[in-house]
């Protein structure tokens, strides 16, 4: 009998399964298996600017100091980003949520790290460091936020089914209600190294493989990662990594109600002036209905909705990493979506990766390269 699970990737852009020493999608016996992403710490040079920005994408303050800002979404559960004042911006680390406490310890003897209190948020916390020299924040134990009125979907009248009668659709033009943090991509020069890292200390399975175009001998160039949930579903990527000459942030993403909401907010952030990247489409890895902007900072961020949920019995996809591979639908992708705009930083980055002893050479460069053209 065929489960869904077994035709999951039987659709677009999917091909075959892995060829022999390519990386498993898990790991067979993880130090632990965290359930979820709880927040994202930056650093940020104007805290006022940061929050303007981010009450127009749809985040609601939950405190703010000199400092400080901590924003959250409607859901019940922990903040969603962490700003921290500082004399430059930049994205600090994300903060991944344990099972429990003794999830902690586990990984405070792994790695002779200490567990701390976490003050404010409760629980309690340890810090790590991924292969790529990314802060890695894994918490337990929190005070979960009360929800906030939610925003609700839409009552549609599809299919020929009057669901809504006597009763007129107007969406209304206002910041989309951010629900909660989705996931965090992040770029690394040490893709396998890194890869095996969260498979292995954070016990997460990849859910997609994606190979720079005439590169599948060399492995995958793109990982879309999910939490085990054992049979509890799962977002089909908490975290995404992508091979590239830096070790830096790309994008976060946080869920809101629905199409309507990731378009009426997306208007009500063009109204205000603030820079689109790419969107609206509906992404094929993953699927959710997805719309990208840039922050005051230069920080993509991405509202979405509709994503895949898998439980821990689907196997990683397969595809070729391009372009036009990126979406099912929606306009082509952007030179700012791609990270492709001309500016000195990356050319510097480029030239670092590329100097540097990793897994980003000449070869991979030209790979990274097709990918925009394809
Ligand atoms: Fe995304």
């Amino acid at each position: 009998m065929t489960t869904p699970a077994d035709t999951a990737h039987a659709d677009l852009h999917s091909e075959f399964g892995a060829h022999p020493g390519d990386p498993d999608d898990r790991a067979a016996q993880p130090v632990i298996k965290i359930v979820d992403i709880a927040w994202l710490e930056f650093e940020k040079q104007n805290i006022a600017q940061a929050e303007r920005f981010a009450h127009d994408f749809g985040f609601t303050t939950v405190s703010r100091t000199a400092d400080e800002l901590s924003l959250r979404g409607t859901w019940s559960g922990a903040p969603c980003i962490l700003i921290r004042r500082s004399h430059r911006s930049r994205f600090v680390g994300p903060a991944f949520r344990a099972a429990g406490h003794d999830d902690l310890l586990r990984l405070s003897r792994e790695t002779g790290r200490r567990v701390y209190p976490l003050g404010d948020l409760g629980g309690s916390a340890i810090d790590l460091t991924d292969p790529s020299g990314m802060s890695v924040r894994v918490v337990a134990g929190l005070t979960d936020l009360p929800s906030l009125p939610d925003q609700h979907p839409l009552t549609f009248n599809f299919g020929g089914k009057v669901e809504r009668f006597n009763a007129i659709q107007r969406p209304p033009r206002e910041p989309a209600r951010v629900q909660r943090l989705g996931h965090v991509v992040i770029e690394t020069p040490r893709f396998r190294e890194n890869l095996a890292w969260y498979q292995e200390m954070l016990g997460m399975i990849v859910s997609d493989f994606l190979f720079f175009p005439g590169q599948r001998s060399r492995g995958p160039a793109m990982a879309f990662i999910r939490c085990d949930r054992g049979s509890d579903m799962a977002d089909h990527h908490t975290l995404a990594m992508t091979l590239g000459p830096m070790s830096r942030y790309v994008h976060s993403a946080y869920q809101v109600a629905d199409l309507d909401a990731v378009a009426a907010g997306g208007a009500y952030l063009a109204d205000r002036g603030y820079h689109h990247a790419w969107g609206i489409g509906r992404h094929i890895q993953g699927s959710q209905l997805f719309d990208y902007w840039r922050d005051l900072d230069k920080f993509m961020v991405e509202h979405f909705a509709d994503g895949d949920m898998f439980d821990s019995t689907v196997e990683a996809g397969w595809a070729p990493f391009t372009a036009s591979g990126l979406a099912q639908w929606g306009p082509p992708v952007t030179r700012d979506f791609l990270g492709a705009n001309p500016d000195p930083e990356l050319v510097k980055g480029f030239l670092s990766g590329l100097k540097n002893d990793n897994e980003f050479d000449i070869h991979r460069l030209l790979g990274l390269l097709k990918v925009a053209r394809s």
